[in-house]
Formats: structure tokens, sequence, C-alpha cells
């Protein structure tokens, strides 16, 4: 069984096909942060534009580079929530559309558990992580900050979510209020690492004193954005106590939640976990609560279509049935992965 997957939720355009006994066949992903840098943040009627544009030659390429015609396609997954309404009609109307010709079935899939479950993509049987259930995950992105109680396929429940910015929106401001280009968080991790950590700053961790697992990133940036101006630090400081200041943030989030549910199984996803430092501070952590912690392997941390695939073969294989109107849900929640 093989499913075409589709990512247009922000400003990645991405398609896979994925296969049931194979494991991923294609992955092709067309990234506009260059339409973007120069407004230091996603423009979303640009975004939308761009995924017009490269979806279709995408699909050609992952098919010829798999050897796969239209014919040998099983079903369409797409994005249809949470994300950009513009960006997400693209994959939808697409989708639909496909499935419709080729008369096959179409998969809904909620981007944030996609992110989820992205661990999976390169396990040899794609059940094999119904075992790790029931755990938490920590979900960092440019779009959401959530900390969620997973307990089985399908069945999840939000613990803490961002009640402001999240944290990978934080990381690109102040990437772009330093003039440094958006994504940002690549280029301050890089930054980060040329600080000689002598002027010392420190910047608050938001909300970790209250007993609360949601978060709070805004006055962080605030925080940084005054010491920028200060001019009495250099950059690589500021993106090193800054960042200190997120991961620390998001690691005694994480423990409270573990303590809080006696949950020590903890797989961490979304684009900001691909940052090495959070994921070392993450696993001594889990590791001195005698906890196991699962990371997503960094080829597919950020936005793209192979985890929409996978997580569509999974709702397939549940035989979960979806209505053929042209939907897309903009905030869609992680509670909801099964209604429509
Ligand atoms: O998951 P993702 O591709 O997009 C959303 O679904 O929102 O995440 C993109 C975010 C951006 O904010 C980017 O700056 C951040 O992930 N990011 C990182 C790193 N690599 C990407 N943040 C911190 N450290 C990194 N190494
Ligand atoms: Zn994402």
């Amino acid at each position: 069984m093989r499913i075409l997957g589709i990512e247009t939720s922000c400003d990645d355009t991405g398609i896979a096909i994925y296969d049931d006994n194979l494991g991923l066949l294609n992955n092709q992903l067309h990234n506009q942060a260059y339409s973007h840098s120069k407004y230091g943040g996603v423009v979303p009627e640009i975004a939308a534009r761009k995924h017009l544009i490269h979806i279709v030659p995408l699909i050609k390429k992952a098919l010829k580079e798999s050897s796969c015609k239209f014919s040998d396609i099983d079903a369409i997954a797409y994005t249809a929530g949470p994300g950009l309404p513009g960006s997400l009609m693209i994959g939808a109307a697409l989708g639909h559309s496909l499935a419709y010709a080729l008369n096959i079935p179409i998969i809904l899939v909620n981007h944030i558990e996609a992110h989820l479950l992205s661990f999976g993509i390169e396990k040899k049987n794609i059940f094999e992580i119904k075992k790790k259930f029931p755990f938490i995950g920590l979900i960092v992105s440019g779009g959401h900050t959530q900390l969620v109680h997973a307990k089985s396929s399908g069945e999840y429940e939000v613990i803490g979510k961002s009640k402001d910015d999240s944290v990978g929106e934080v990381i690109d401001k102040v990437s772009s209020f330093l003039g440094l280009g958006y994504p940002g968080g690549v280029i301050l991790s890089k930054l980060a690492k040329k600080s000689n950590g002598k002027k010392k700053y420190v910047f608050p961790r938001p909300m970790t004193k209250s007993n609360s697992l949601d978060f709070s990133f805004s006055g962080l940036k605030t925080s940084v954005f005054t010491a920028i101006s200060s001019r009495k630090y250099s950059y690589a400081d500021i993106s090193k106590y800054f960042q200190e200041a997120w991961i620390d943030t998001l690691v005694i989030k994480s423990e409270r939640a573990m303590n809080r549910l006696n949950l020590f199984n903890l797989v961490v996803s979304g684009g900001v976990s691909s940052n090495d430092l959070l994921r070392s501070t993450l696993f001594q952590k889990v590791t001195e609560l005698k906890g196991t912690v699962s990371f997503v392997n960094h080829n597919f941390c950020t936005d793209n279509a192979a985890m929409i695939a996978y997580v569509g073969l999974l709702r397939l294989k549940e035989s979960l049935s979806f209505s053929k109107k042209i939907r897309v849900y903009p905030k869609w929640s992680i509670s909801d992965v099964t209604t429509f």
C-alpha cells in the first residue's frame, strides 16, 4: 500500500511517497525561506502562491524518482491543519482533486500529530510506535509549543501550551531583530557557540515558578530585545544566554509534566527539536529521572511530507474514513484529531 503525502501548512511545500512495507520511498521539499527572509517571517499570501507554483512539479519529481505511476498510489494524505488557511487550501484542493480523479481514499492529517509521531517514520514496522504509548510529547516548532499526554494513536490531551508566542517564533523574531535573517534557529545556535561566556546575562525562565504547564515566551522576547538595544552585549553572548533561557524553560516544564503524570517516557519533536543543546540537556534530565527520551531524526524535525504520509498510513490502517468535502482546519487541535 502506497500513500502520497502533501504538506503545505506554512512555508514548506512537501511531497512524499510512503510504502507500508518498504517505508519512505521519496521525500521532496521546497523551502521558501528565501522568499520570506527579507520580511523577518512568513508572509501568508506569498507562501500560498509559492505552494501553487511548486506543488505539481514536486509530485511529478517524487513519482519519477520512486519509479511510481499515479496508478500505484493507494491513498492521498494531506495536512488539513493547523496552519495558514491559504497555504492549507493549496494542499487540500490538490489532494482532493487527485483522490477524486484516481478514485482512492483521502486522509486528513493533523500537522501537530504528524510532528509528534515522526520518530516512527524510519521504523521497519509502522505499528512499532504503538508500543511507545503512553508518553509525553514535547512539540516545539515555529508555530507551536505544546506538552501533550499521548494516550494512544489518535488520542491526545494537551496539558500545556503557549499563551502567546511559540518558542520558534521568538527565536525567529530575535534573529530578525539582530538582522541575521529567517529562520533564526540554526543561525542563533551557531552564533551561541562563538560566545566566550565572560559577559553573563541571565534572561528570565518564563512561568517556571508557577505550577502551570503552559508557556509564555513573549516576556523573554522583550528582555532579549532590551539587552540587544542596550548594546552592552555581543550578538554571540545574547544568542548563548537566550538559548540557555528557552532550553531551561522547556526542560523545567517537561520535567514537571513527567512528574505530574508519573510518566517518564518523553518524545520530542518539531523544528526547534533539531537543536543539539536542547537534545543533550533533555537527555541528561530524563536519564536523571530514569526515564526514556526519543528524538526525531534531524531530517524530519522541520516541516516535511514524509510525516504526513506516515500518519496518513496509520490512519488508513485504523480504517478511519474521511469526508470527500474539501476541508481545512487552520486551528485544528491535536486533541481532536479524529473528529472533524
Ligand atoms: O516545525 P517547523 O519546521 O515549522 C512549524 O511547523 O512551525 O519549525 C521551524 C522552527 C523555526 O522557528 C526555526 O527557527 C526552528 O524551527 N529551528 C530551530 C533549529 N532549527 C530550526 N530552533 C532552534 N535550534 C535549531 N537548531
Ligand atoms: Zn511544523
